[in-house]
């Protein structure tokens, strides 16, 4: 492969995925571009540019932005306002027109390149009701997901690629699945190689997490920073849980995928942590404490929030079993790695101190 562009390449996992291709692939450029949307994204300017990755201000929005990359062989979909409460509490307009049509834009130029592509979706294009009102055991730190369920595609195991999709998903849930749809058409009538992974919770060093949007990082910060915490929904005793993939585990998955995208390029990959990593918010209390030596006052609120669930775990059996990929960082593996990033780093800690 000559030509990698990784669109939104300046936030948490398209710099991280730039930066490992750079260094473990033989990949001749890699071009990243990104519109400094998010905050902290320009921290990892210095890095992409220590690795010799060319840096585009450019917006996916606007296709003229897309085209200043040039020839591309591949490109990695990264950009996103990828937060749940975005799409209520924020700039609708600003997360439709990104996360769809940009990825649509990103299609466009693949089309027009003969080019394959990733796209990073979610674990948020399920449907939300379905999962409310799922089967839980209640136990003394966390909801488990019963193994007994109404509903095909969920199981003890998780929610697998076989969960219906009828039902309202959040609007960032729904961006996200509208996107996915024009991604299959685009793979089906131009016979592009399009991969796409549905990701759970993605966590790990150089995510510059807030209270809607990357919760390990945001967790671990207050209690380095000895900030109030507030488990909010679900009774308010932080026993809602969520698998966490760590960003090294994904790039595996991306760097398989590179290898024979045709391969990969059919149906749908949940790529997730699995119920081995997952972790209620009353379990990473506990952790955060540990690797800081801190502990925080955490407030309850009992009231569950806009478009909120109880338990997400990825059921990634078919992505295992097709490919043999399978995550292997732990919880307090992901934790212990975005302490040492921060303690390392002034400048990160000044944006989420
Ligand atoms: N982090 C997670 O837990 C998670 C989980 C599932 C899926 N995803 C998906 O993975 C992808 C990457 O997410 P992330 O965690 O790295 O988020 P991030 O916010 O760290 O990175 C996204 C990047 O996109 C840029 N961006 C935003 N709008 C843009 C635009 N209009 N044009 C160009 N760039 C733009 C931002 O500046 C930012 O650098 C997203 O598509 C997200 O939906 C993330």
């Amino acid at each position: 492969m000559k030509r990698i562009l990784i669109t939104g390449g300046a936030g948490f996992v398209g710099s991280n995925i730039a930066v490992a291709l750079k260094q473990h692939m033989s990949v001749a450029e890699i071009v990243v571009l990104d519109n400094l949307y998010r905050k902290g994204s320009s921290l990892n300017l210095p890095r992409l540019e220590k690795n010799g990755i060319k840096f585009i201000k450019g917006d996916v929005r606007n296709p003229q932005d897309i085209a200043t990359a040039g020839k591309i062989d591949f490109l990695i979909e990264c950009s996103a306002e990828p937060s749940v409460l975005a799409g209520k509490d924020g700039d609708t307009d600003y997360l439709v027109q990104t996360n769809l049509y940009g990825a649509i834009n990103c299609a466009e130029y693949c089309r027009k390149n003969n080019a394959g592509m990733i796209f990073l979706s979610t674990s948020r294009v399920y449907p939300i009701d379905p999962l409310l009102n799922c089967k839980l055991v209640e136990k003394s730190s966390r909801f488990e997901l019963s193994d007994k369920q109404d509903v095909p595609g969920l199981s003890s195991k998780g929610v697998s690629e076989e969960f219906p999709m009828t039902g309202a998903r959040s609007i960032y849930g729904a961006t996200k699945y509208a996107a996915e749809i024009m991604l299959e058409e685009y793979r089906q009538a131009f016979s592009l190689p399009i991969v796409i992974n549905r990701c759970g919770v993605i966590a790990g060093p150089w995510q510059f997490g807030k209270v809607d949007q990357g919760i390990a990082v945001f967790w671990l910060a207050s209690h380095m920073f000895e900030k109030p915490l507030k488990y909010i929904g679900f009774g308010g005793a932080g026993k809602q849980v969520r698998d966490m993939v760590h960003i090294d585990d994904l790039i595996k998955l991306v760097i398989l995928q590179l290898s024979d995208p045709a391969k990969f390029a059919k149906g749908i990959w949940n790529a997730g942590g699995g119920r081995n990593i997952s972790v209620s918010l009353l379990e990473l209390t506990e952790i955060c404490s540990r690797i800081t030596g801190n502990k925080v006052q955490i407030g309850s609120e009992p009231q569950t929030r806009y478009a909120d669930i109880p338990v997400y775990i990825s059921d990634t059996r078919k992505l295992n079993s097709f490919c043999g990929w399978k995550p292997a960082k732990s919880i307090e593996k992901i934790i212990e790695d975005i302490h040492n990033w921060l303690k390392d780093n002034k400048e990160a800690r000044q944006v989420l101190g």
